[in-house]
C-alpha cells in the first residue's frame, strides 16, 4: 500500500512510534512528514530521513495516515489553521485516517474538534478517527497500543495495526475502558520503574553494587511478567508456589501486606484514571 505517513507533533511518543516503524522497515522515512512549532526540536526526525515542516496543515494535506501526537491541551491550537489544507486534500484523495494518541481525549471530542473546522460536510465524513493509548515500552518493541474507533475501513485498520505492531502488541477495546485500562498500560510503566528502583535500593542497602542490583531487578520483573503471560496461571497461584511455609519469600510478602502495597497500587491507578479524564480540553472539568 503506497501512502504518506504524518505526525502532528514530533515529541517523545511520536518519535518512539516512528523509530519502531523504521526499525521494522514498515514505512519509508522519505514518505513521512512531521510537524511542530519549533523546527530545532525536530532535528532528530531530519536525521532519520523524514520531511519536517512547521505547518500542521501541510501534514494533513500530504499524508493519508496522520498520528496526532500533541499534548491534550494543545489539540485546538494544533488544528487551528488546518481547515483550508484539509479541504484541498480531499479534492485529490478523500481517505484520511487520524490516529490520536491524546490521553483522555475521547472520540466524541476529537470528532467535535474536526467538525469545528468549517469543512464541507462530505469532507467531515471522510475523516476517520482512531483513539489509541500507546506506552513507553514501545521504545524497545515490547509496548502496548490500545485502540478504539467508531468507523474504520478494513484496509485502514489493517495498516494502522501493522504500524503499531512495529512497537509491540495492539488490542482493540471498547472506548469506555480507554481511560482506566489506558492508565494501567500508559501510566503503569512509571509505577513499575519506581518498584524496580526501590527493589534495587533494597539490594544496594545490603551491599549489592547499584548497576548489578538494577539489572537483576529489571530482569526479574521481566521474567515474572513473562511467567504470568506464558503459564496462564493466576498471579496469586504463582505467588503461593514461591512462598514455601516459613520461608524467606512469605516473610517479604508479609511486609508488603503491612505496607498496603496492593491497595496503594489500586489507589494509584484510580488517581491516574481520574486525572486522565480531566485532560480532555472539551471536558467540563478540564484543567
Ligand atoms: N509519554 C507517554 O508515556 C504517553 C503515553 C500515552 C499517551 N501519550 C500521549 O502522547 C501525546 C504526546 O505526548 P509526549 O509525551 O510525546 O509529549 P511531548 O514529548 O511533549 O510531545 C508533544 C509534541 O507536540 C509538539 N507541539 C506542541 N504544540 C504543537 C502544535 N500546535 N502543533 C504541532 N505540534 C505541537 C511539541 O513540540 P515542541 O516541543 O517543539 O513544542 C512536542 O514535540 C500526549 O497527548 C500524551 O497524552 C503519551
Amino acid at each position: 500500500m503506497e501512502y504518506n505517513l504524518g505526525f502532528i507533533g514530533g515529541g517523545n511518543m511520536s518519535t518512539i512510534i516512528f523509530k519502531g516503524i523504521l526499525r521494522n522497515d514498515t514505512h519509508p522515512a522519505s514518505q513521512t512528514w512531521v510537524s511542530g512549532p519549533h523546527p530545532e526540536n525536530l532535528e532528530h526526525w531530519k536525521k532519520m530521513g523524514a520531511n519536517v515542516t512547521c505547518s500542521n496543515g501541510e501534514v494533513f494535506e500530504k499524508c493519508d495516515i496522520v498520528f496526532l501526537g500533541v499534548k491534550p491541551a494543545m489539540l485546538h491550537e494544533a488544528l487551528k489553521d488546518v481547515g483550508d489544507s484539509l479541504s484541498r486534500r480531499f479534492v485529490d484523495n478523500p481517505d484520511l485516517l487520524v490516529i490520536s494518541m491524546l490521553a483522555g481525549v475521547n472520540l466524541d471530542s476529537l470528532q467535535k474538534a474536526f467538525s469545528a473546522l468549517n469543512l464541507q460536510k462530505d469532507v467531515k465524513n471522510f475523516i476517520k478517527i482512531v483513539r489509541i493509548m500507546p506506552n513507553v515500552p514501545m521504545a524497545v518493541g515490547s509496548g502496548i497500543s490500545l485502540y478504539s474507533y467508531n468507523h474504520l475501513g478494513g484496509k485502514q485498520k489493517s495498516e494502522m495495526v501493522r504500524l503499531l505492531q512495529c512497537c509491540g502488541s495492539c488490542e482493540e477495546i471498547p472506548e469506555y475502558l480507554m481511560d482506566s485500562l489506558g492508565s494501567l498500560t500508559g501510566c503503569g510503566p512509571a509505577y513499575i520503574f519506581v518498584i524496580i528502583e526501590a527493589l534495587a535500593d533494597g539490594a544496594v542497602k545490603q551491599g549489592v553494587p547499584r548497576a548489578m542490583a538494577l539489572r537483576n531487578a529489571a530482569q526479574m520483573v521481566m521474567g515474572s511478567a513473562a511467567l504470568v503471560l506464558e503459564s496462564n496461571k493466576h498471579p496469586a497461584q504463582l505467588k503461593d508456589e514461591v512462598c514455601s511455609p516459613g520461608g524467606s519469600t512469605i516473610c517479604g510478602v508479609s511486609v508488603l501486606e503491612e505496607g498496603r502495597l496492593r491497595s496503594t497500587l489500586i489507589n494509584a491507578l484510580e488517581a491516574s484514571t481520574n486525572r486522565t479524564k480531566k485532560l480532555d480540553p472539551n471536558a467540563a472539568n478540564s484543567k
